[in-house]
């Protein structure tokens, strides 16, 4: 965590007494850089297998030793490693979300994060216009090596954190009796699609994207052994027609962390398609960060706010759950449910298809 405060410079800041903003820059900042740096270099990996010398594991990284110890030294102080005895080692917090055999990894997350960070060069711009800025990386010509290299960051992050943090809200999805058919709309990475085919063996699942996330889709697929329980079809979910492209009603359809980059208009229209590819009492199944969903948490909170800051500046944004409850309900669905979850910034609402 980026402020990792004692018990006394608590009570001091608290207190008022502390000059707080200078946590949250540079220091905060500066945490980010050196987390990603280290994610880069693969420290925390190179440290997995066992705890090492500066000297060892300078050689390992191939660094000069004073310049890496700038760097573990602050990781040390801001709790990504131990210094004891002369070598350093993970902490229990580095060996469960980064090292990158541990399943819940979310190291590719955090080597996208620059990415996001970068975005937020045009706050000042949104402040003042509170319109778009630049366009989202799925509009940049894919053709282009530096927008393939960045979209495939950008959706090894989103897998990472799907596999990660999913699994909370898969196990509180109730499946309809039977269900067989999913369809995963903007599903890219396939994540979701392989904890649900792995909750329930019966499931197939369709995945609809454009083509960069399709082969990322793929990779999924292939790494985790899942290629026959998955298909793909490349299809623009906003101007292409649903209907036409499936011939059978699917039992669950996902909209994953689409509404937020789309204006309202535009998702009314596409939950409406989506809708119509369901089959009577079939479910939708809702996630992305609603704005009025954060429970008094301080992290939802922050979370929430970044994620509107941030698809504002590209054209998108994020809504509360009365809106996204009238799109279903003009679509088409009922029983539209809130679902409280653990993972700070997250909302889960589920619907079902009116008989
Ligand atoms: C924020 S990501 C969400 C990915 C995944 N559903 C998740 O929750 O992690 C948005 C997804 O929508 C896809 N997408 C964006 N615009 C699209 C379009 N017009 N047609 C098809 N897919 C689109 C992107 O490629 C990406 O996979």
């Amino acid at each position: 965590m980026p402020l990792r405060l004692t018990p006394l410079e608590y009570m001091l800041s608290r207190l008022n007494i502390l000059p707080t903003p200078l946590f949250d820059t540079p220091l905060a900042p500066g945490i980010a850089k050196i987390l990603v740096t280290a994610c880069e270099l693969e420290v925390f990996d190179v440290l997995g297998k066992q705890r090492l010398t500066l000297q060892v594991l300078a050689e390992k990284l191939n660094c000069h030793p004073q310049g890496l110890q700038l760097l573990l030294q602050l990781l040390v102080s801001a709790g990504y490693l131990h210094y004891r005895q002369n070598t350093y080692s993970n902490t229990r917090m580095t060996r469960r979300w980064l090292l990158s055999s541990s399943p819940v990894s979310i190291a590719p997350y955090i080597l996208h994060s620059p990415d996001i960070v970068a975005i937020w060069d045009h706050l000042s711009e949104v402040i003042h216009t509170d319109a778009q800025v630049i366009r989202m990386p799925y509009e940049e010509d894919a053709s282009l090596p530096e927008n393939q290299i960045l979209l495939a960051r950008h959706y090894a992050g989103l897998a990472s954190l799907a596999t990660a943090l999913g699994s909370e809200i898969i196990s509180r999805v109730s499946m309809p009796p039977n269900a067989t058919r999913l369809l995963d709309v903007g599903g890219s990475h396939a994540a979701y699609s392989v904890l649900f085919c792995r909750k329930n063996p019966r499931m197939h699942a369709t995945i609809m994207d454009i083509q960069p996330g399709i082969e990322a889709g793929i990779r999924t697929a292939k790494h985790m052994k899942m290629v026959d329980k998955l298909s793909f079809i490349e299809a623009n979910i906003v101007q292409d027609d649903f209907p036409t492209l499936f011939s059978d009603p699917f039992d669950i359809a996902l909209y994953f962390h689409i509404a937020h980059l789309l204006q309202p208009e535009l998702n009314q229209a596409t939950l409406a398609k989506v809708v119509q590819t369901l089959r009577p009492g079939g479910i939708l199944v809702f996630v992305d960060q609603v704005t009025d969903q954060t429970h008094g948490s301080r992290l939802a909170s922050l979370m929430v706010q970044f994620m509107a800051l941030t698809m504002v500046t590209v054209g998108g944004t994020c809504y509360p759950f009365q809106t996204v409850k009238e799109w279903l309900e003009l679509a088409g669905m009922e029983q539209v449910r809130n679902h409280r979850l653990i993972t700070p910034g997250a909302a889960l609402i589920t619907a079902v298809k009116k008989a």
